[in-house]
C-alpha cells in the first residue's frame, strides 16, 4: 500500500514537474533521461581525497545557448543578465577554461554540451597534460610532469558546481533533441533573455555518492572504477617451474571522456588492441606451434588503466606474491558466482598465480598507433620509448625491431589465404554494402609508402623514459625489459587525446600504420618468444607469420565505427554465433565502467564491455584450436567434446553442466565451428581498494593508490519548460526537489537504481 501511494505520489510529480507548460506544448518536453540515454552526464567520480564531475542538483534557469566564441563572450560580460541560467554549448567551445569562467558569474544552474555536427579542428584534450603519471613509475620524479599530452587541460579531473549534462546523439538525433531548444532561444534572446515568459531548463540530476570514497563505499553509494582486464595465451599449460620465460604482449582495453557514453578512442587505444589482436592471428599461423617455443606468449589487454592505472597495477600486485587461497570450495556470500577458482580472495579465475613477476622475459606494449595526428601519413614513423637506453636486455628487443624492420619495414604483409581465422572476413564481405565497408574494401589496394619504427631516445638530448603506458606498473615494481610501441616520439600525436572527438583518423584503412607495424612486432616477437633474438636471419621467418591487414581494418572499422559489423558479430558469443545483438548497436561506449562479473557467463547486454568480448572471442580464435567441428550453440560443442555422454545423464547433472558461465568453458563455438581454447580475465579496478567478500563490499586500503569509483545515480533528466514569470520558476523548483527527495526515497525503499546503469564486464 505504501509503496502504491508512493509510486501514484511520483508519477503526478512527473507530471508536474513542468507545471507551467501550458503555451507551446510542442517545444516543452524532457530531453535527456536516463531511459533514453543512460550516461549522459559528467558523473561524479571520487579518489580516497577528492571528488571530480559536475554537481547534482535539482535547479532551473533561462536557456541561453553558445554557438560561438561571441555568444560565450556576451553571457560573460553582459552585466545585464541576472537572472540564473542553463548554458546550451557545442561541444567544439568546451574546455576547462570556459566551464570555470561560466562558474565564476554564478549565474549558471546548469550546462548542456552538444555534440552537434561541428567540426572540432583545434587540438584539444580534456585529459591531463602528464595523463596518469601520479599513479606511473616516475611519480615523484620531475619526469611525472612531463606534458605528454600539450593539448591537454585536465578538465576531466575537475570538479564543477552544476550538473553538466550531454546530448551526444545515442540512440537518438541530436537534431530532434536540439531543435527546441535553438527555437527556444531565438526566442529568449528576442526578449533579452529577461522579460518573462521565457523557456527555461530544470535539471534533475543526482548523485548518490557523498565527498570521497571511503564514505560511499561503505553506504554502498559508488562503484569501483574498472572492468575486467583480458588475456590469453598459446601455451596450454603455463607452468612456474617449467624453465619457460613468458613474454608480455600488452594493449590498453578502455578509454576516456567527459560524457563515459561517447567514449570512443579510435586513436587512443582502439589500434593498440586491434594490433594486438592481429599478432596474435598472425602468430598462430607460425610452422613452428607457439606453444612450443621456449618461452610462453602472454596475451595480455588491461581494463580500467584509464583511471589510475587500475587493471595493470591490480594485476602486477597479484603476481608480485604468492597467490593464497582461503577458501576454494565455499561461497561466502552469495552475489559471489558459483563458479569463482576462489572465494577468499575471491577470484572468478586463479590462472594468473602461474605468472610470476621473476618469470617475465619482457614486455611489448602496443600504445597509440593509428598516426591520425602525424605530420604525414602517406609515410609515418613509430616510435620504441624505453626506461633504461643503457640496459642491454631492453636494447635486445630494440635491435631485434630495428633488425626486423630493416629488411621488412617496406614490403607489405601478403594477406595469408590459408583456411584461418581471419578468412572469417573475407567470407562476410560479400553480404555488406554500405558505402563505409566498400571504402574499406577499395583501400585494400596497397599504398607504397615509405614506413619507419626507431628508438624514441634517438635525436633527442636525453631519453625521456616511457609514455604513459601500463608497462609502468610493472617497472615500478621491478626492472624488466619493457618497450612500448607508439605513433608519437615526445609528445602525443593524437590531437584529441581522450576527447569525445577522438573518433577517427583521416583514413578507414591502416595498412601502412597499424597493420604495418603489428606486423613488424609479431616478426619481432616470433623470434624474441625463441631466444632467437640474436645472430638469426631474420630473412628466415615464415612468411606465413604475417599480419592480415584485412583483419585489421575490419577490426579497426568494427571497434570504431560499427559494433554491429559481421566480423563482430561472429565474435560478441559462442551461443547461435550469428545472432545479431538487440537493438540498434553501432556506437558503443568504451569506458571501461565499473567492475563487476555480472556477464562473465557469457550473457550479452545492450550495456555490455563489447571491446571485452570482440577481444575474448578473438583471442581464443587465436590462441586456440579449431576443431573443426561445426556447431550453432555453445553447448553443441559442449556435448561432443567435454560430455559425450550427455544425454544419458539425469537432469538435475544435465542442469548444472549447461548453467557452466561460458568464460569457464574450454570449447567455444565460433563462427560456426567448435574451438578449443581459453581467455582469462583478471579483475581491473583501483589497486588502492580491496574487496571483502564477507560484508560484499570494497573498501579503501591504500589511500595513495588509485582508488577511483564512479557515483551511483538516480533520476537523470532535462526539461524545457515555458515559465511565465520568476515566482513560477521557483514553484516548479520546489515541485522538482520535492520529486529528487522521493526518487532518493524510493532508492533506499525500492531500490530504483538498477543494474541499467552498469557497463558489465
Ligand atoms: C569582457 O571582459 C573582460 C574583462 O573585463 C575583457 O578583457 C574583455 O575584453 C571583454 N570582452 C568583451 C567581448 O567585451
Ligand atoms: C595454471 O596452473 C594450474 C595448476 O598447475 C593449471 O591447472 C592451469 O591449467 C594453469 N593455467 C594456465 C593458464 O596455464
Ligand atoms: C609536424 O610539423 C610541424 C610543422 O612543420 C613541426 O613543427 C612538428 O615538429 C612536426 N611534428 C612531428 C611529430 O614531426
Ligand atoms: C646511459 O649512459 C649514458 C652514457 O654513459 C649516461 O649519460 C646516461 O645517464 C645513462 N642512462 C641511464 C638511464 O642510466
Ligand atoms: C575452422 O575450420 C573450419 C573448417 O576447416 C573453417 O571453415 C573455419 O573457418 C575455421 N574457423 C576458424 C575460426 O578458424
Ligand atoms: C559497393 O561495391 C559494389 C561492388 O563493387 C557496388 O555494386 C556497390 O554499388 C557499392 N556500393 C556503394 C554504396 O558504393
Ligand atoms: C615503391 O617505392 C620504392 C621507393 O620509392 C620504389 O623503388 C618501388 O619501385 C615502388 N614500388 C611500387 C610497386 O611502386
Ligand atoms: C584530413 O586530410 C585532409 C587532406 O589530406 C586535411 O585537409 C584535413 O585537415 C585532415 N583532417 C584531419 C582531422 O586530420
Ligand atoms: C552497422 O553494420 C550493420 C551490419 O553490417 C548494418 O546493418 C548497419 O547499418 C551498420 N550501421 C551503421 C551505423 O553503419
Ligand atoms: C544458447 O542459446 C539457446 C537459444 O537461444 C538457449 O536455449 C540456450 O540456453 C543457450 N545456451 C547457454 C549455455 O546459454
Ligand atoms: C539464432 O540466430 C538466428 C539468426 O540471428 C535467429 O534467427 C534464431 O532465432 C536464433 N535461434 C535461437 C534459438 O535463438
Ligand atoms: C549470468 O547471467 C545472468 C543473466 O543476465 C545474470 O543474472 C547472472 O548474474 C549471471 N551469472 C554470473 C555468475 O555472472
Amino acid at each position: 500500500m505504501k509503496l502504491l501511494s508512493f509510486i501514484i505520489i511520483y508519477f503526478l510529480l512527473q507530471v508536474l514537474k513542468c507545471t507551467s507548460s501550458k503555451v507551446k506544448k510542442d517545444i516543452t518536453q524532457t530531453l535527456v533521461t536516463e531511459y533514453k540515454n543512460f550516461d549522459t552526464v559528467f558523473p561524479r567520480i571520487l579518489n580516497a581525497k577528492t571528488k571530480i564531475g559536475s554537481k547534482s542538483s535539482s535547479s532551473s534557469g533561462i536557456i541561453y545557448r553558445i554557438d560561438s566564441e561571441e555568444d560565450f563572450k556576451s553571457f560573460i560580460n553582459n552585466s545585464d543578465l541576472t537572472d540564473k541560467y542553463a548554458i546550451v554549448i557545442s561541444a567544439v567551445f568546451v574546455n576547462a577554461e570556459k566551464l570555470v569562467k561560466l562558474e565564476e558569474t554564478k549565474k549558471v544552474v546548469g550546462v548542456i554540451v552538444v555534440y552537434d555536427d561541428k567540426p572540432m579542428i583545434k587540438p584539444y584534450s580534456p585529459d591531463k597534460k602528464c595523463p596518469n603519471c601520479e599513479y606511473g613509475m616516475y611519480s615523484g620524479d620531475e619526469r611525472a610532469n612531463y606534458k605528454w599530452n600539450p593539448h591537454g587541460d585536465g578538465m576531466l579531473f575537475k570538479y564543477f558546481d552544476f550538473p553538466i549534462f550531454g546530448i551526444t546523439g545515442n540512440g537518438y538525433s541530436v537534431k530532434d533533441a536540439v531543435l527546441p531548444i535553438i527555437e527556444a532561444n531565438i526566442f529568449n534572446k528576442k526578449r533579452k533573455y529577461k522579460n518573462y515568459p521565457l523557456y527555461s531548463i530544470k535539471f534533475d540530476s543526482f548523485m548518490l555518492a557523498p565527498e570521497d570514497t571511503i564514505t560511499c563505499l561503505s553506504r554502498k553509494t559508488c562503484d569501483p572504477i574498472g572492468g575486467n582486464s583480458i588475456w590469453s595465451s598459446f601455451s596450454r599449460k603455463i607452468d612456474p617451474n617449467d624453465g619457460k620465460k613468458i613474454v608480455f604482449i600488452t594493449a590498453q582495453l578502455d578509454g576516456n571522456s567527459l560524457f563515459h557514453e561517447n567514449t570512443i578512442g579510435t586513436n587512443s587505444q582502439i589500434g593498440g588492441i586491434v594490433a594486438n589482436l592481429a599478432i596474435a592471428d598472425a602468430l598462430s599461423r607460425s610452422d613452428i606451434k607457439p606453444e612450443q617455443f621456449q618461452n610462453h606468449i602472454v596475451f595480455m589487454f588491461f581494463n580500467g588503466e584509464s583511471f589510475g592505472y587500475g587493471g595493470s597495477q591490480r594485476f602486477v600486485n597479484d603476481i608480485s606474491e604468492p597467490f593464497k587461497c582461503l577458501n576454494k570450495n565455499e561461497r561466502v556470500n552469495k552475489e559471489c558466482s558459483n563458479y569463482a577458482s576462489c572465494f577468499n580472495p575471491y577470484m572468478y579465475f586463479d590462472d594468473f598465480k602461474n605468472i610470476t613477476l621473476n618469470n617475465i622475459k619482457g614486455i611489448i606494449e602496443l600504445n597509440q598507433l593509428t598516426c591520425s595526428g602525424c605530420n604525414n601519413t602517406d609515410s609515418p614513423t613509430y616510435f620504441m620509448h624505453i626506461d633504461d637506453e643503457n640496459d642491454s636486455e631492453t636494447l635486445k628487443i630494440t635491435n631485434l625491431i630495428s633488425k626486423v624492420y630493416s629488411v621488412f619495414g617496406n614490403s607489405v604483409p601478403a594477406i595469408p589465404n590459408n583456411n584461418d581465422a581471419s578468412n572469417i572476413i573475407v567470407d562476410n564481405n560479400n553480404n555488406i554494402d554500405s558505402s563505409s565497408r566498400n571504402e574499406t574494401i577499395n583501400k585494400l589496394k596497397r599504398q607504397n609508402t615509405s614506413y619507419n619504427i626507431k628508438p624514441a631516445w634517438e635525436g633527442l638530448i636525453k631519453n625521456l623514459g616511457l609514455p604513459p603506458a601500463s608497462s609502468q606498473s610493472f617497472l615500478k615494481k621491478q626492472k624488466i625489459p619493457a618497450v612500448v610501441i607508439s605513433d608519437f616520439q615526445t609528445e602525443f600525436t593524437n590531437k584529441f587525446y581522450h576527447s569525445g572527438f577522438d573518433i577517427d583518423s583521416n583514413s578507414t584503412t591502416y595498412d601502412n600504420t597499424v597493420c604495418k607495424t603489428a606486423d613488424i612486432i609479431a616478426k619481432s616477437v616470433w623470434l624474441y618468444a625463441q631466444n632467437k633474438e640474436i645472430d638469426y636471419d631474420v630473412n628466415l621467418i615464415p612468411p606465413s607469420v604475417a599480419v592480415n591487414c584485412n583483419y585489421v581494418n575490419e577490426l579497426m572499422y568494427c571497434l570504431s565505427h560499427n559494433i554491429s559489423c559481421p566480423l563482430a558479430q561472429t565474435l560478441l558469443t559462442s551461443n547461435n554465433s550469428t545472432r545479431q545483438v538487440e537493438g540498434k548497436l553501432s556506437k558503443v561506449s568504451h569506458y571501461s565502467g565499473i567492475f563487476n562479473d555480472y556477464s562473465l557467463n557469457g550473457t550479452l547486454h545492450t550495456y555490455s564491455n563489447f571491446d571485452s568480448w570482440v577481444t575474448n572471442y578473438a583471442l581464443i580464435t587465436s590462441t586456440g584450436r579449431n576443431t573443426t567441428f561445426p556447431c550453432k550453440y555453445i553447448d553443441d560443442c559442449m556435448k561432443q567434446f567435454e560430455y559425450p555422454n550427455f544425454d544419458e545423464l539425469d537432469d538435475e547433472s544435465k542442469k548444472k553442466i549447461e548453467s557452466m558461465p561460458y568464460s569457464k568453458r574450454k570449447y567455444q563455438c565460433i563462427n560456426n565451428f567448435c574451438i578449443e581454447g581459453q581467455a582469462f580475465v583478471h579483475p581491473a579496478y583501483g589497486s588502492g581498494l580491496r574487496y571483502d567478500v564477507f560484508n560484499n563490499k570494497y573498501f579503501v586500503k591504500k589511500e595513495d593508490e588509485a582508488t577511483w569509483v564512479e557515483s551511483r545515480w538516480s533520476s537523470n533528466s532535462i526539461t524545457i519548460c515555458f515559465t511565465t514569470s520568476r515566482i513560477f520558476q521557483i514553484f516548479e523548483l520546489l515541485v522538482g526537489i520535492v520529486f529528487v527527495i522521493l526518487t532518493i526515497i524510493g532508492y533506499y525503499f525500492i531500490n530504483t537504481y538498477t543494474k541499467k546503469y552498469l557497463k558489465l564486464a
